[in-house]
């Protein structure tokens, strides 16, 4: 066993997923993403995602054939760069579960999408977003290549980006030869012949056993449906504007990505996406994404109440 497998084995039998920046061994949360918690275990160039859901080995091989088969596709046949990934499996005795570790190279917090929306201009913008829609873009070409027989899932959300400018600079009055990396590949949405190849109970694995069959039946396939669908992708992208509190630049998003889809023709004039429209996607998904949350904590609790352990670590809040 090689010494980063050691040290995330230590990590993961001392981790107290309640507080787990004052475990015995100190971590940074570097971000709560739908699916995984993002940490920094002080590895100079890694950052280390925990998924702590899976019950046996089939699962796990399952998931690193889709996961790797993901990677593959989007920077082989697509052409997006996705941040480099090794996927380490330890077995928790605490959970009596199967953990997997995405070791991923790691960005600096200033390249990753949301903290460059942050900082940017407006005369910089439509250059940004630009960079963003052209990654979509091709994963759209893809899907109606091989609509029907391959096609792949992508949640485009600003988060999920981190964007290199030539000599790691700050920057960002100018993405003249940036590069963008798709970092959420955590979810590998793939559809062989219409039927996800992913085991969708994975992303049920987290959530509240009192919800899990509602979801099941009236949500998990509409929410999955969500990042097959390009115009859909490109409103929760904008919405995220309100997420950053930049609303001042609302407009020339939308605008751009009007532009840019009528150019591409990825929908017609009728199909254009507008501020109503994003605005009220943007307060639905703010107002699941709080009672979810609030639904989990309700769940932890419940766990502690009959004295079982509960694995995930849940962000204090979330500023949405
Ligand atoms: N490789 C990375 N380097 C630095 N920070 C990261 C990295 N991956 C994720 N993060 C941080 O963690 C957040 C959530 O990560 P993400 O991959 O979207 O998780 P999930 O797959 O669960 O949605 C990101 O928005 C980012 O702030
Ligand atoms: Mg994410």
């Amino acid at each position: 066993m090689n010494t980063v497998n050691k040290k995330l084995e230590y990590f993961e039998n001392q981790l107290d997923p309640q507080r787990p920046e004052q475990s015995a061994m100190p971590c940074k949360v570097l971000g709560y993403g739908e699916i995984t918690t993002v940490l920094d275990l002080g590895e100079k160039d890694r950052a280390f995602k925990r998924m702590p859901m899976f019950i046996n080995e089939e699962e796990i091989t399952n998931y690193k054939h889709i996961f790797h088969l993901y990677n593959e596709i989007l920077t082989e046949k697509i052409g997006v760069k996705v941040a480099q990934s090794d996927l380490i499996t330890l077995a928790s005795s605490k959970y009596n579960n199967l953990v997997i570790y995405i070791a991923q190279e790691k960005f600096p917090s200033h390249a990753i999408g949301n903290k460059c929306l942050q900082r940017i201009t407006k005369e910089s913008t439509p250059e940004f977003i630009r960079l963003l829609l052209e990654q979509i873009y091709k994963v759209y070409k893809f899907n109606e290549e091989n609509k029907g027989h391959l096609e792949l899932g992508l949640d485009a959300q600003i988060s999920n980006w981190a964007i290199i400018l030539p000599g790691h600079s700050e920057e960002v009055s100018s993405f003249a030869d940036a590069s963008v990396f798709y970092i959420d590949t955590s979810s590998p949405l793939i559809r062989k012949n219409d039927e996800e190849l992913c085991n969708a109970e994975l992303f049920l694995r987290s959530a509240p056993s009192f919800l899990v069959w509602i979801l099941r039946k009236f949500f998990l396939k509409d929410v999955l449906n969500r990042y097959y669908n390009v115009r859909l992708i490109m409103i929760d992208l904008i919405a995220n504007v309100f997420k950053e509190q930049r609303t001042d630049l609302i407009s020339t998003i939308i605008s751009e990505v009007n532009h840019f889809c009528l150019e591409k023709n990825i929908f017609t004039e009728d199909q254009q996406i507008n501020f109503s429209e994003v605005k009220s996607y943007y307060r639905e998904d703010a107002l699941i994404w709080r009672l979810y949350l609030m639904f989990r904590r309700v769940d932890r609790f419940l766990h502690r109440l009959s004295f079982r352990r509960y694995p995930y670590i849940l962000p204090a809040h979330i500023k949405r």
